[in-house]
């Protein structure tokens, strides 16, 4: 890898223990008139509204439930566009923050939003500028608060795909601790395997670079030492402070780089079955790990495997890792985390065909450090619901 790069990170990051007290301060900067929009959870919406008005800022809420849906969107932007909002606040964990930079977006850019959308749309690009949008993340997983893609399920398509662009980073993101103390053990569970995953696949991917390295290699030391501190004991807030650090750097890995088959099966896993992301992605690591590495041997790539080499090391402390002692790791890491299976979550063996072919053109499987072919792809699926 020769020093040879290109980053792009252009959220104004704000990070620490209270600095959710300053959002009012941020959104007054960006304008007056705020669409807040939250998640399945309402968590630290009220006060944050009442805090807006105080500031007197005109406050909207918006709730779009547990994941975004296309129809969710419209119907936003419709209320956004209605009430003349020039500030959008997300709230919550991956859902409001992917809800809250889409509705930004679509707000201000013409038509219809299955036309902007990658694999089922027209992938049409955004063209004018998208109202300023602050995320405030009270999960520490998918990092979308520095991101510039937006996860949208599409309900007529049974698919998640993407809405894009350079101009849909955040604004502002304020990373506040804190807020993630308030999770059950399960939703940490899900969202720092999914922080973990972004980091990881991003490690091993061809996409990596320099800056990208280094970035994930903090990342994954700090879940390697934490995510099972968080787990067991949602109040420690050294644990808290070490995955919000992950995950953001996990975001600023998959806006960068790509990401590998783990998140090209989850699209379309999570379009077709109701199971959380995370949980998806615990799921299929391990699987995914496993048949990596032995393509990878079988092909006698030495140069991918040494980074599998290096990401064991990383995971266990140890020097004298193996590529196989890290997806041991991280199978360990499932179990003690109680991820269910996928069976648990309803993956039935009568979809792994149709998953195979949709997790193929998912733009994510670009990401993967070896290219994989109908038979590996199936074994993966196998592998995932036995694990
Ligand atoms: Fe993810």
């Amino acid at each position: 890898m020769g020093l040879s790069f290109e980053l792009t990170s252009p959220t104004r990051i704000i990070f620490g223990n209270g600095a959710f007290e300053n959002v009012p301060a941020l959104a007054a900067g960006l304008g007056n008139n705020v669409l807040l929009v939250t998640g399945g959870s309402q968590r630290f919406s009220q006060e944050l509204c009442i805090s807006l008005e105080e500031k007197g800022l005109r406050t909207q809420i918006f709730a779009i439930g547990s994941e975004p849906k296309t129809e969710n969107i419209s119907e936003a932007v419709r209320l956004c566009r209605k009430q003349e909002c020039n500030v959008i606040v997300g709230l919550g964990g991956g859902s409001a923050i992917d809800a809250a930079k889409a509705i930004a977006a679509m707000a201000t850019n013409p038509g219809e939003l299955t036309n902007y959308l990658e694999v089922i749309g027209q992938n049409k690009p955004i063209t004018e500028k998208p109202l300023p949008c602050i995320a405030i993340p009270t999960t520490a997983g998918t990092g979308s608060e520095v991101t510039k893609n937006a996860v949208i399920k599409s309900v007529g398509h049974s698919v998640k795909v993407s809405l894009r662009s350079e101009m849909m980073y955040p604004k502002i993101a304020v990373i506040d601790p804190q807020l993630s103390m308030q999770m059950s053990p399960e939703l940490t569970a899900f969202t720092g395997i999914d922080a973990l995953t972004h980091l990881l696949e991003t490690f091993v991917s061809a996409s990596l670079n320099p800056f990208l390295d280094m970035i994930c290699s903090d990342g994954l030391t700090r879940i390697s030492g934490f995510l099972e501190s968080a787990f067991l004991n949602g109040n420690d807030l050294e644990a808290r402070e070490n995955m919000a650090f992950a995950a953001m750097l996990g975001g600023i890995a998959l806006a960068n780089g790509k990401l590998g088959a783990v998140h090209g099966f989850a699209g379309p896993l999570g379009g077709m079955f109701p199971a959380p992301h995370g949980a998806v992605c615990a799921c299929l690591l391990p699987a995914v790990m496993k048949v990596n590495i032995e393509t990878l041997q079988n092909h006698g790539n030495t140069e991918k495997l040494e980074r599998f080499r290096r990401l064991a090391v990383i995971l266990t402390g140890n020097e004298n890792s193996t590529p196989e002692d890290g997806t041991n790791w991280i199978e360990n890491l499932v179990k003690k985390l109680q991820v269910p299976s996928l069976s648990a979550l309803n993956v039935t063996r009568e979809s792994f065909s149709i998953l195979a072919e949709k997790a193929k053109v998912a733009s994510s499987m670009k990401g993967n450090p070896v290219l994989l072919n109908d038979l590996q792809l199936l074994k993966i699926l196998d592998l995932s619901v036995h694990f």
